[in-house]
């Protein structure tokens, strides 16, 4: 028996980086075998901040897929659907709005944040205010339990909870109060030490082939201060040192005492990782080359996902229009 119903989401922005995959995507893939599990990929949500210029959102939806699946989401034990195939995501999103007063909405950090930051783009819209709601849609629509996601996203929860809280004072209980669940993420820098990210140029992806990985961890930049072989290291101020705790943690204690003693090169020291690292990912690696030859089966497997979703959801919105009496 499954415990309870998990929902988490991601907006299809292009391939994901070893970042991502540990920060969510590795615990989804445990969370499959305990949790009713349904993960989504909002492209409603990408529309909110990208409506002006959707000519990648299909392209990052396919590259998505394939993450997903290759990162070890198995189709046979969890749900993997677009938001986009479940119509009731957006009358539920509709109804919410209706109950949803906008202070919650205006004063929610993440909405000021973006706008703030993104001068860029005109966010002024009636759909990126709503963003929380549609998310509040997302995950209440499957009266989900628990949601994994990162210390980001806690503020959306929290309107999520109210949302639930609100409709469940006005019409009955209906709706659960879904909580987060936080994971210590293990924290990966980029190759250059600064926050792995795009926008930097300092990912590795998980597509990267195991050449690709050599090379990257060959460029990672190591502790400034060794120049000879015997220097005295500084393991906390290094990229690689980063990768082996994540990647290697049989050995790292002794890497980290080896290298404060000047007793390994950096060379060998990336070599080691390269191994380990590679290992890792072949399954990945090997899993993704498997299903960039079926693109059929991809959408076989989307499509499918998508109708058991729209089953439960289709299951919830009876009982939301029988109590908001919308069910003439
Ligand atoms: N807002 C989330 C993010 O940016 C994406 C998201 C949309 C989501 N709907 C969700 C996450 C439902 C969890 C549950 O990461
Ligand atoms: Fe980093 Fe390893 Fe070199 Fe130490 S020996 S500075 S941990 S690469």
């Amino acid at each position: 028996m499954k415990k309870g119903t998990i929902l988490s989401g991601m907006r299809p922005t292009g391939s994901l980086h070893l970042g991502n995959y540990f920060g969510a995507l590795e615990n989804w893939v445990k969370l499959q075998d305990e949790y009713n599990c349904f993960f989504t990929i909002v492209d409603w949500h990408a529309l909110t901040t990208g409506y002006e210029d959707t000519s990648d959102i299909k392209n990052n939806i396919n590259e998505m897929i394939i993450d997903w699946l290759s990162a070890g989401l198995d189709p046979e034990k969890c749900k993997i659907f677009l938001q986009s195939h479940v119509k009731e995501h957006a009358e539920l999103h509709l109804l919410f709005s209706m109950i949803t007063p906008l202070s919650w909405l205006t004063r929610c950090p993440t909405y000021k944040d973006q706008l703030a930051q993104m001068k860029d783009r005109n966010i002024t819209t009636y759909g990126f205010l709503g963003y929380p709601c549609l998310q509040a849609a997302d995950i209440l629509v499957y009266k989900a339990d628990a949601v994994p996601v990162g210390e980001d996203q806690l503020p959306h929860l929290e309107l999520t909870r109210e949302i639930a809280r609100r409709f469940n004072f006005l019409y009955g209980e209906i709706f659960p109060e879904p909580q987060p669940k936080l994971t210590k993420a293990k924290v990966l820098p980029g190759i250059d030490g600064r926050k792995m990210s795009k926008s930097y140029q300092n990912t590795i992806a998980l597509s990267d082939s195991p050449d690709e990985i050599r090379k990257k961890v060959s460029q990672m930049i190591t502790d400034p201060a060794r120049i000879k072989k015997d220097d005295p290291g500084h393991p906390e101020v290094c990229a690689v040192f980063a990768f082996h705790k994540v990647f290697n943690e049989g050995e790292v204690a002794e890497i980290e005492e080896s290298c404060r003693d000047g007793k390994i090169g950096c060379v060998a020291c990336k070599k080691n990782l390269a191994g380990k690292m590679t290992e890792y990912m072949a399954p990945i690696y090997e899993r993704r080359q498997e299903y960039m030859k079926k693109p059929e089966l991809l959408r076989e497997i989307i499509n499918h996902g998508g109708e058991e979703a729209c089953k439960a959801a289709a299951k919830t919105m009876e009982e939301v229009r029988k109590a908001m009496k919308i069910d003439w």
